[in-house]
């Protein structure tokens, strides 16, 4: 295990994810939390301290207790972490004239465990106001830049290392390698966590919790609560029950695919098909928030009719995955979401505990455990999907007639996309059915139509997205096909708006 301590830096998920990529299991945990008897109890083979958006020097920000400097394991400092490192050893932290920001040319000593095998000249990343302006007792320099005599620092004999850039961002050339000689020259890892040992590991840890209790899972069939099934069902079998509620909303043939992939394990799966139901309450509905709000309701309802069929279970399984543990955990640097799964179930279900079988892992290894446990590439690699579905791409009233419609659309979308080979690199894309008709022609007849518009966006986060550069030919064969083949859609638009100041959903 390798501890990574958070400062509330804005790249502290990425360093996890750059160890874990390095075959190093790692977890995050507070700062809060770090206090040298605390680390002392997981024992850790290494520490990393992440960034953060404070001055050491200030008053009320975040710190370190001394000792754990010499509780014998490495610590490797970055960015705000490396400042605390020298201001906590009796160094000196500054405000620099010049703030050193973006691409920057650096230059490094050779013999530095962290630089080995490496260019002595690389470009790093750098975002900071404060240096490090004298070292502390036993350190020395060990990289710099033009404004920055401490790019880098080190005190070998007691394996402590420090970098003013981050090396875990992408522009940092060598930035994996350098934190893997970390890892590997200083912390002395085996570098074997692999997800096939790690699925291993996660199955007894369910069963030797679980025991012979009774699970229970909302299953939408998106990616985290797919792999959360499968995990589950390999650990428990039988002792769980899936029940997935198919409001009628999702995209073409998808309940059936859902439906297949699990209904042949050796688990209770229940489908709800639901449609009806849904569209019954959403009949005459045109307010975006009101009908979110509606599916919401309404989907409670019926895992709930469903839950109280099963009665009393042990434990409710939730698909969170460590994103969202992190950001809850961290508390500065927490971000307020503004979706959320359509549920809120745990206040209607009698249940004892709750289990989250993918907590500790991002959702690229969320995807990569999908694999691992046999899940087909169709539902590892499901693009983002809101959880009110297609009623919030289609504009105004919701009808039966309008959802096949959309379903037609979309699937055809989303089958060219496919074969052109760019579903991987567009990062979700879809059909949105406005409400809004116009005038074409159609051999010689005037019609009266839909405009049908598509959206393709490319995005690392979705917080923030650009539209897709999606090729004309491909744009072209689509709207040929769907006007041909869908019907009532007489005029295609492509959405060419970014978020912000769009949104990638269109409701
Ligand atoms: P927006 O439209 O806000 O969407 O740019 C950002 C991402 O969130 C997804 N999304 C939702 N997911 N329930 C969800 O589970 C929702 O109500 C919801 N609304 C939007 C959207 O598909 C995109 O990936």
């Amino acid at each position: 295990l390798v501890l990574v301590i958070d400062f509330g830096g804005q790249y502290n998920q990425l360093i996890a994810r750059r160890v874990r990529e390095c075959h190093v299991y790692c977890e995050v945990i507070p700062y809060t939390q770090a206090t040298a008897a605390e680390i002392q109890k997981r024992h850790p083979i290494g520490i990393i301290f992440t960034g953060g958006p404070n001055s050491v020097y200030e008053e009320g920000a975040p710190k370190i207790e001394r000792e754990v400097f010499s509780l014998g394991i490495p610590v490797l400092g970055i960015c705000y972490g490396a400042q605390l490192m020298a201001h906590v050893l009796g160094g000196t932290v500054k405000t620099a004239e010049t703030r050193e920001y973006g691409k920057t040319n650096t230059f490094f000593t050779p013999d530095c465990k962290l630089f080995s095998g490496l260019p002595q000249e690389a470009i790093t990343w750098m975002s900071h106001t404060d240096y490090i302006a004298a070292l502390p007792e036993g350190f020395r320099s060990t990289a710099h830049t033009a404004d920055c005599p401490v790019a880098a620092m080190d005190c070998a004999e007691k394996n402590l290392y420090a970098m003013q850039y981050h090396p875990e961002v992408l522009h940092t050339e060598n930035g994996t390698a350098m934190l893997k000689n970390f890892l590997y020259e200083v912390c002395g890892v085996s570098g074997d966590w692999t997800m096939g040992n790690y699925a291993q590991r996660a199955i007894e840890e369910i069963r030797t919790r679980v025991g012979d209790g009774k699970v229970l899972l909302a299953l939408s069939g998106g990616v985290d609560s797919s792999v959360a099934a499968a995990l589950l069902a390999k650990a428990v079998g039988s002792q769980l029950t899936c029940i997935f509620v198919d409001h009628g909303l999702m995209r073409k043939n998808e309940g059936d695919e859902v439906e297949a992939a699990f209904s042949k394990w050796d688990i209770n799966f229940v489908r709800v098909n639901a449609q009806e139901r849904f569209l019954s309450r959403l009949a005459g509905v045109n307010e975006p928030e009101k009908k979110r709000k509606i599916i919401g309701e309404e989907f409670i309802r019926v895992f709930e009719d469903e839950a109280k069929k099963i009665g009393r279970v042990d434990f409710l399984a939730q698909g969170t995955i460590y994103p969202d543990v992190i950001e809850s955990g961290a508390g500065d640097a927490a971000v307020i979401k503004s979706h959320h799964n359509v549920g809120g179930l745990p206040d209607y279900v009698d249940f004892k505990e709750i289990i989250e079988p993918l907590r500790l892992l991002f959702k690229d290894e969320v995807r990569a455990l999908g694999t691992e446990l046999g899940l087909a590439d169709y539902l590892v690699w499901r693009q983002p999907f809101p959880g009110p579905g297609l009623a919030i791409r289609i504009l105004g009233e919701i009808t039966a007639e309008k959802v096949a419609i959309l379903q037609d659309a979309d699937y055809i979308f989303r089958e060219e996309v496919a074969n052109a080979h760019l579903d991987r690199d567009i990062h979700q894309y879809f059909a949105v059915l406005t409400n809004m008709r116009s005038v074409g022609v159609m051999g010689d007849e005037r019609t009266y139509d839909y405009t049908l518009a598509l959206r393709g966006v490319t995005t690392t986060d979705f917080m923030t997205a650009d539209f897709a550069r999606i090729p004309y030919d491909l744009l072209q064969k689509v709207s040929s096909r769907i006007i041909n083949e869908v019907g009532s859609i007489n005029r295609i638009v492509y959405d060419i708006t970014s978020k912000p100041p769009a949104t990638i959903e269109w409701e």
